[in-house]
């Protein structure tokens, strides 16, 4: 699937790729992810990003910063920002009350982007809240819904019982696991895949070939990688609350990786790749 280059729209805005989700909306390709940065940083780490160009950022209910978000984005209502209803708030009504929860703490009108943060099999409570999400779209609180750690079989139950197609599904997603057969299963279904961990929490950060290819380039193993899911056609969240960081992985749109690199990522690939929870048990 291709992506869209879209002019940048703000003076001195670095010119980045978005993604069209199959419901017609836009949204940048790279976004900056805040698992485990520290609520009460949350905001001056978002504003240092969107200082930096970042268009996007990833949190959710469970991660407890979305206040922080919103503090940081108070005067960026331009900026795409994707939350996430979190377990306990499975079922219809309690989504639909999530939702408000989630909006009032990043203080917007509506959300850019929600997804179900897992599908809890066990739970057998993801249908119901799939309708309320599609409500939350229907009555405008939200732009676009999608779903995250969703399995294929998952994925089938939710279209085949509503017929509605969720927009994306966020995933484990980095070299050393690369999930090709839901990413065939998202791609036919025109679902956008959007990938978590996408630095393995740091763990691919390390490997040689992702060294000497960094080398090559004049480019650091975390831009890499980040290269490596753009010219995927993946959308990427890295997270770093670490300023220098920060902007050391949005400069990754003066190079491009070569098809002899993209074939030897593609060689790092492991059957035991899996650093976060299976969503089959979470
Ligand atoms: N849907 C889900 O279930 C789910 C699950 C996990 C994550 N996510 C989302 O995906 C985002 C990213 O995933 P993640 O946070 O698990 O891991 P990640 O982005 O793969 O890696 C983050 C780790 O790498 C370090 N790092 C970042 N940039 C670096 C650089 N340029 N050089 C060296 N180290 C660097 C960070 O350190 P510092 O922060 O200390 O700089 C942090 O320890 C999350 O923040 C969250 O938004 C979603």
């Amino acid at each position: 699937m291709s992506g869209t280059d879209a002019p940048a729209s703000r003076p001195g805005e670095v010119l980045q790729p978005r993604i069209r989700l199959d419901d017609g909306t836009i949204m940048p390709q790279l976004g900056l992810g805040v698992w485990r940065t520290p609520a009460g940083e949350t905001a001056d780490i978002v504003r240092h990003a969107v200082a930096a160009g970042y268009l996007a950022v990833d949190t959710a209910a469970i991660y407890g910063n979305e206040e922080g978000v919103g503090d940081g984005l108070s005067d960026r209502p331009d900026i795409h920002v994707t939350t996430k209803l979190w377990n306990d708030d499975q079922g219809y009504d309690a989504t639909l009350r999530a939702c408000d929860a989630s909006l009032r703490k990043l203080r917007r009108e509506t959300l850019d982007l929600y997804l179900i943060h897992w599908p809890k099999p066990a739970m057998g409570r993801f249908v119901e809240t799939w309708k309320a999400m599609v409500a939350l779209r229907q009555d405008g609180r939200v732009k676009s819904i999608g779903v995250s750690n969703f399995r294929a079989e998952d994925l089938d139950r939710i279209i085949g019982e509503t017929g509605v197609v969720p927009a994306v599904n966020q995933i484990e997603l980095h070299p050393y696991f690369q999930q090709h057969a839901l990413r065939a299963y998202n791609e036919k279904h025109g679902i956008r895949t959007e990938s978590w961990s996408p630095l393995g929490q740091g763990q691919v950060l390390a490997d040689p070939a992702i060294g000497e290819i960094a080398r090559k380039h004049g480019k650091t193993p975390a831009q890499v990688i980040i290269r490596w899911h753009l010219d995927s056609g993946l959308i990427v969240i890295p997270k770093s609350a670490t300023p220098k960081r920060i902007d050391e992985n949005i400069a990754v749109f003066d190079f491009a990786l070569e098809a002899e690199d993209m074939r030897r990522i593609a060689g790092l690939d492991r059957p035991d790749g899996r650093i976060g929870p299976d969503p089959a048990a979470f």
